[in-house]
């Protein structure tokens, strides 16, 4: 079990702020088919997660297309329970609930996705599409639902008088807005949001997180902030967690993680992102060969295919997940790579 302590945090105010969310050693296993008379075969998708998270916080999930970012939120949301591991919301412990526990603990941990468009029913208002989880979950009053609602839409920045429109009336940065709306009706302690700004243009994407940003310091809400984009990352993340093929491989404070990166894939990926980090610049920026399938992930260290700084051991020993320099690092070579 991996806790994420104290003197991987770094200011006073954190170490007093309650965990809200808190994974350990998650896992989701998918079986498939591999072909006519072939049998099952496993998808490593999640293969090992811990994470602790504070009210108030901003855990950043980055890592290549496929590692598991997505995956990782479907868990932590329970939209797709784990296959294995402990998943606590307050301190509650969700995994094996009954459906009835499970509604009432759900609300605690709400999700925003990526495509707004998909993500919001075409055929309801605003005002309904905000309504609906007080109509499932509360027992509230239609005119005190619509109250909450328009109340909602003034803190993320829509109009009263849009309150009748459909999703397609508006822009899609007002649809995310709407999207964040509907993820805060019942009060989360924490939001899942997977690739929230990825699908809008550039210049809209500095005021949805603003507003993320704005409304996690109003209401102490927890992030849980997937994202591929390291100078997004960069604005918004208090700690970072680098995944790949399904587990951590570098895990600390955001200021830590982007000075000075000790495991060759973090480097990687933010010598790909020369304005975060100029002086990775020279690194080699993108890792050579493609991600393997978790189907069958290498033997040793999973990166050692592809990692610049592989040695004869690195094929035949996994490398454990431990602190080396105020973070969490999974590399048998940590301490060298500075
Ligand atoms: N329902 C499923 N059945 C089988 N395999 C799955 C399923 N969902 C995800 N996977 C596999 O699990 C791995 C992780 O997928 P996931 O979607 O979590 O990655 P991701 O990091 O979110 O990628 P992206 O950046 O492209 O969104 C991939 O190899 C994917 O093919
Ligand atoms: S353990 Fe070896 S292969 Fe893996 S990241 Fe470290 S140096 Fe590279
Ligand atoms: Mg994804």
């Amino acid at each position: 079990m991996i806790h994420i302590d104290s003197k991987i945090e770094t200011t006073p105010a954190a170490e007093s702020a309650p965990v809200v969310l808190e994974a350990n050693d998650l896992r989701k296993h998918y079986s498939v088919k591999r072909g006519m008379f072939k049998g099952h075969a496993t998808v490593r998708a999640l293969d090992g997660v811990s994470f602790q998270l504070q009210a108030g916080k901003t855990l950043a999930v980055v890592g290549e297309s496929g590692c598991g970012k997505s995956t990782l939120a479907r868990s932590v949301t329970m939209i797709e329970p784990p296959t294995s591991g402990h998943l606590l919301y307050d301190g509650r412990d969700v995994v094996g609930r009954s459906a009835a526990e499970l509604k009432e603990l759900r609300r605690t941990v709400q999700m925003v996705f990526q495509n707004p468009y998909g993500s919001l029913n075409p055929r309801k208002t605003v005002g309904a599409i905000l309504a609906e989880p007080l109509v499932v979950n509360t027992d509230l009053p239609k005119a005190e639902r619509r109250q909450r609602a328009l109340a909602m839409m003034a803190k993320v920045g829509l109009r009263a008088d849009q309150i009748d429109r459909y999703p397609h009336m508006f822009s899609g940065g007002q649809r995310q807005r709407i999207a964040i709306a509907r993820a805060l009706m019942l009060n989360p302690r924490v939001v899942v949001a997977d690739e929230p700004v990825s699908a809008l243009d550039v210049s809209i994407q500095a005021q949805v997180l603003n507003l993320m940003m704005d409304l996690q310091e109003e209401l102490k809400l927890a992030y849980l902030f997937i994202s591929h984009d390291l100078s997004v990352v960069r604005h918004i993340a208090d700690e970072v967690m680098v995944m790949y093929l399904g587990r951590p491989v570098e895990h600390g404070s955001k200021d830590v993680l982007f000075s000075r990166p000790r495991h060759p894939y973090t480097r990687i990926l933010l010598a790909a992102t020369p304005r975060v980090n100029p002086e990775l610049r020279a690194e080699r920026v993108v890792p050579k060969g493609e991600l393997p399938s978790p189907l069958n992930p290498p033997p040793g260290c999973p990166f050692h295919r592809r990692c610049p700084h592989a040695r004869e051991n690195c094929a035949v020993d996994v490398p454990a997940l431990r602190e080396v320099d105020q973070r969490l690092v999974a590399c048998h070579y940590a301490e060298e790579m500075a």
